[in-house]
């Protein structure tokens, strides 16, 4: 009674017969997207021929590619004898479900090393099996940008810009935008990091010439969950010292104009001293006359 063998045993005679197997497994087409950390149902459905009992059909989920065993169902029992150790005490059915043609996998607490295909192989009096794929994704932290260096900046000069995020997955694209909304992403390099767990830490660097009172936005598109935030930096007139040349051409302006103004009012005192001479000595002057002119028409009255 094949029920009764081990399960890869009973697994290899399932595929050996395969060619010839006759019932419809369904799995999704488009790859199951699940978030890192949150569990997942990988949904595979089967539709046998005749009524049949729970205790009837059998169950396998295996690793596409490495043919591992992910968990396995018969009998009305779990069959977790050569289960990859990666998957203990995260998997199970629905059991109520198996008798509505339902092989669905819960799977708990995905991580990243989850991703890639499963297959579903049910057998109830004939069999069948579909692959699906998991996708893993986890959303970034919220970017940062920073400046490097922070001031002293000089207008003309090239600076470098940082974005930075964390904890996502998987590598999220990340576009640079002035304030104008012009893509600058030409001159940008980003790198990523993988932790432990396989999430990305990613940072990425713009280079640009300086212009001051402009903005520069990092946007951040994690291709699974889509756009996932952005940062931007202003530079401002702050940020941005005076130049050398400017600064020396404007205190050489500064001293000439002083020079000028100082050279201005002497000549202005000097010129009100003068008129102001000049005036009292013309009025003296015509003071005298008019003493003068007095003797002479007293001398002409006393002739
Ligand atoms: C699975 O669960 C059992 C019981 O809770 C526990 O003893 C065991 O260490 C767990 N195994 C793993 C690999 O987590
Ligand atoms: C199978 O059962 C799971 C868990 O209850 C459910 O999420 C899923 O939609 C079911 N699939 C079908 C095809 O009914
Ligand atoms: C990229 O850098 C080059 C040289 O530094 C510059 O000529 C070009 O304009 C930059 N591209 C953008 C989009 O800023
Ligand atoms: C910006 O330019 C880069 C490279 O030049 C390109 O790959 C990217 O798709 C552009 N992004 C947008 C939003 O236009």
């Amino acid at each position: 009674m094949s029920l009764l063998l081990p399960l890869p045993l009973l697994l290899s005679a399932m595929l050996a017969v395969q060619a010839v197997a006759t019932m419809e497994v369904y799995v999704p087409d488009l790859p199951v997207v699940a978030l890192h950390g949150r569990d997942v149902t990988l949904n595979c459905s089967f539709s046998p021929t005749g009524p049949f009992n729970a205790s009837d059909v059998t169950v396998f989920w295996q690793l596409t590619d490495t043919k591992r065993t992910v968990y396995g169902y018969s009998e009305g029992q779990h069959q977790l004898a050569d289960q990859a150790e990666s998957f203990v005490n995260r998997t199970g059915l629905f059991p109520h479900e198996l008798g509505l043609g339902n092989a669905s996998l819960l799977l708990r607490k995905v991580v990243v090393a989850d991703e890639g295909s499963f297959t579903c192989f049910v057998r109830v009096k004939e069999y069948g099996s579909s692959a699906l794929f998991l996708q893993v994704a986890a959303p970034y932290s919220k970017p940062i940008v920073t400046l490097e260096p922070e001031s002293n900046l000089r207008p003309g000069e090239e600076v470098a810009l940082t974005c930075m995020a964390y904890g996502g997955y998987p590598e999220a694209d990340v576009t640079w935008q002035d304030g104008g909304g012009r893509n600058l992403t030409e001159n940008v390099t980003t790198s990523v990091v993988a932790n432990e767990e396989g999430l990305f830490s990613l940072t990425s660097v713009l280079t640009v010439v300086l212009e001051p009172n402009s903005t520069y936005t990092c946007r951040l598109i994690n291709p699974l969950l889509g756009e996932e935030g952005n940062a931007f930096v202003t530079i401002t007139g702050q940020n941005i010292s005076f130049p050398p040349v400017a600064l020396w051409v404007t205190v050489g302006l500064a001293v000439c104009l002083l020079v000028l103004l100082v050279a201005l009012a002497a000549v202005c005192r000097r010129k009100i001293k003068e008129s102001c001479e000049e005036a009292r000595r013309e009025a003296e002057e015509a003071k005298e006359l008019e003493e003068e002119e007095s003797k002479t028409a007293m001398t002409l009255l006393k002739s």
